[in-house]
């Protein structure tokens, strides 16, 4: 394995969970220095110890991006340990059954429906909206302000914020999830122009389908076989599968490695099987 991450301190907010944790073990065997960043010190403790154990350089840190002070300090722990940040993944989200309707499409009994019987636009509490917006988006504006800032003139300095097909064009029932995601792609564009000033690229990938404790709950029937939702996804993905996490790498690789990609930033990357360029006919 080549080491061109040699010297470079990789963060990786959501680095405890099953996409992130696949970077924390791809930037680490490539030589970084990487900070594990998830709600959980255990779980982010527990890749980042695999990290170790397998003669990487890791660090677990516990961190709420929706607190800028929890942000504050983990930085400064990240800092103090391993240096400024040369690389930023952006990848803590949630996309919780609460902010999710129930059906794709509203009919005669949703206009009256109790929160009980069926979620709907119209019983949806506005909190459930507010909370995965803020952690999703907000969260990711509070640690690109704290981290940005010592990785301005660094060389090669870039940021990878992770959003989703559904930030392209919506899916049903997740309300809340696609605005947000959206919000991503859209703050992806607005802070790769604002940061070129400071030499920081920024860039995203929306990744398409992979089954992962964040969509269980819409993709999977309780005995584990795909539920009709995720057999709609599967036929419209001309690739015919969802992907496997370690799929996303190579894209995760080739934005972050400024010897590749140095020319690239505002840029959002589907790794989706094909499931954006697809009409369906
Ligand atoms: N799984 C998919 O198919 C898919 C598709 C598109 C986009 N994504 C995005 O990829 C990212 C990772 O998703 P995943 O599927 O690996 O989910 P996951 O649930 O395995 O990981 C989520 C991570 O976010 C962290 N997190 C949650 N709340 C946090 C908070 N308040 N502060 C700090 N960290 C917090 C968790 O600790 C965990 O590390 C998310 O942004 C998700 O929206 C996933």
């Amino acid at each position: 394995m080549s080491n061109f991450f040699e010297g470079k301190t990789a963060v990786v907010t959501g680095g405890s969970g099953v996409l992130c944790s696949c970077f924390c073990r791809a930037l680490a065997e490539r030589g970084a220095r990487v900070a594990v960043v998830g709600t959980r010190l255990e779980t982010a403790g527990a890749v980042s110890d695999e990290i170790s154990s397998s003669g990487g350089i890791a660090m677990p840190v516990a961190c709420n991006v929706q607190d800028i002070n929890s942000v504050r300090e983990a930085e400064k722990q990240i800092c103090d340990a391993f240096g400024p940040a040369d690389i930023l993944i952006n990848g803590a989200g949630i996309a919780p059954a609460s902010a999710c309707t129930t059906k794709e499409r509203a009919d005669e009994q949703s206009l009256a429906a109790s929160p009980e019987e069926e979620r709907t636009l119209f019983n949806l509490p506005s909190e459930v909206f507010r909370e995965v917006m803020d952690l999703n988006c907000i969260g990711m504006f509070n640690v690109t302000q704290v981290f940005s800032q010592k990785m301005a003139g660094i060389e090669g300095a870039n940021i990878l914020n992770i959003s989703s097909m559904s930030g392209i064009s919506p899916l049903t029932k997740q309300i809340a999830y696609s605005a947000s995601k959206a919000a991503v792609a859209n703050l992806t564009q607005w802070l790769s122009i604002h940061l070129a000033g400071v030499g920081i690229r920024v860039n995203a990938i929306a990744p398409g389908f992979f089954l992962t404790r964040i969509n269980r709950h819409l993709l999977l029937n309780e005995d584990g076989s795909n539920s009709p939702r995720a057999q709609k996804i599967i036929d419209g993905t001309p690739m015919n599968r969802m992907g496997s996490p370690d799929e996303l790498t190579g894209a995760m690789l080739y934005l972050c490695d400024s010897s590749a990609s140095s020319f690239v930033t505002g840029v959002i990357l589907p790794v989706d099987g094909g499931f954006s360029a697809y009409c369906g006919v």
